[in-house]
């Protein structure tokens, strides 16, 4: 039986008379990693910050893991992780003391603690290195122990926004790797928002592409080719006439000033 873990209805966000989340509907399976692509502006973000309840919706609704994100939002929270765009552990402290704080956070109970926080390092193979002041990882290294932390309670599904932004790419196939061992293990589903087509291509089961707030196109990469017109084309030719990338799709300032602040402090 195919369980459905998130399902949007009609989901709206205006910002005044600005559209920036427009009508949108899809499911996503149990178990799957779906990948939302898109320019800057496209409204990934504003899209995944109503799927986790940190903004409300104008009109329409989700349901995550079961819960209606308007009238159950409490059980959503309870059922979620997220990894936000901008970096979200503080660097002042060690890795575990971190994850520390969100096992308490998160009501795990007080005897599991250090258990629970070693596994999730262990996970990410940060081990090792648990004791070190996360003002010294590497971006990489960040970006894993973020990981860590919004999946310290197991939750059901996991949103990503742009997890991968600013690394090299050791750094990137190894957070991939990672992902991938959790779905493994605990079967997590995932959403994940990037920029690079050739992790979309690699690691997702289906993706999105979003375009001024609207789904241009949505499916397996390989059934967006073939729809394209099959193998005579790249997904970068996919991606590139579904996200209107050549007519200059808008994107402010602040969408690329954003990004280009949390791609510099993972270095
Ligand atoms: N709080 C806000 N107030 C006004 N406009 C916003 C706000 N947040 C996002 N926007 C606008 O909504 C659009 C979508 O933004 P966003 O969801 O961040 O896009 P993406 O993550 O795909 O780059 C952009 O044009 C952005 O400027
Ligand atoms: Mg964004």
């Amino acid at each position: 039986m195919i369980v459905v873990d998130l399902k949007l209805e009609l989901l709206t966000r205006r910002f005044g008379d600005f559209v920036a989340v427009d009508t949108l509907s899809f499911s996503v399976n149990s178990g799957e990693i779906f990948g939302l692509l898109g320019s800057n502006g496209a409204g990934k973000t504003t899209t995944i910050k109503m799927l986790t309840t940190l903004l409300q919706p104008t009109s329409g609704d989700a349901t995550v893991a079961g819960y209606s994100i308007t009238t159950q939002p409490v059980d959503v929270r309870r059922s979620i992780g997220y990894v936000p765009q901008s970096v979200s552990v503080d660097g002042s402290l060690t890795g575990y003391e971190n994850l520390l704080i969100f096992a308490k956070l998160y009501d795990i109970p007080t005897k599991d603690h250090h258990a629970r926080v070693l596994e999730a390092l262990e996970f990410m193979n940060l081990a090792d290195v648990r004791n070190r002041l996360v003002g010294q990882f590497s971006g990489g290294m960040v970006r894993r122990l973020e990981i860590a932390q919004s999946t310290l309670h197991r939750p059901r599904v996991l949103f990503l926004d742009e997890p991968t932004v600013g690394l090299d790419p050791i750094a990137r196939d190894s957070v991939w790797k990672h992902l991938l061992n959790l779905r493994t293990t605990y079967g997590t589903t995932m959403v994940i928002t990037t920029h690079y087509l050739e992790e979309a291509q690699s690691y997702c089961d289906r993706i999105a592409i979003m375009h001024l707030g609207k789904i241009a196109a949505i499916g397996t990469c390989g059934e967006l080719m073939v729809s394209f017109g099959g193998a005579s084309h790249t997904l970068n030719e996919v991606f590139d006439y579904y996200a209107a990338t050549g007519n200059d799709a808008g994107g402010s300032f602040r969408d690329v000033n954003t990004e280009r602040a949390s791609a510099q402090r993972l270095g």
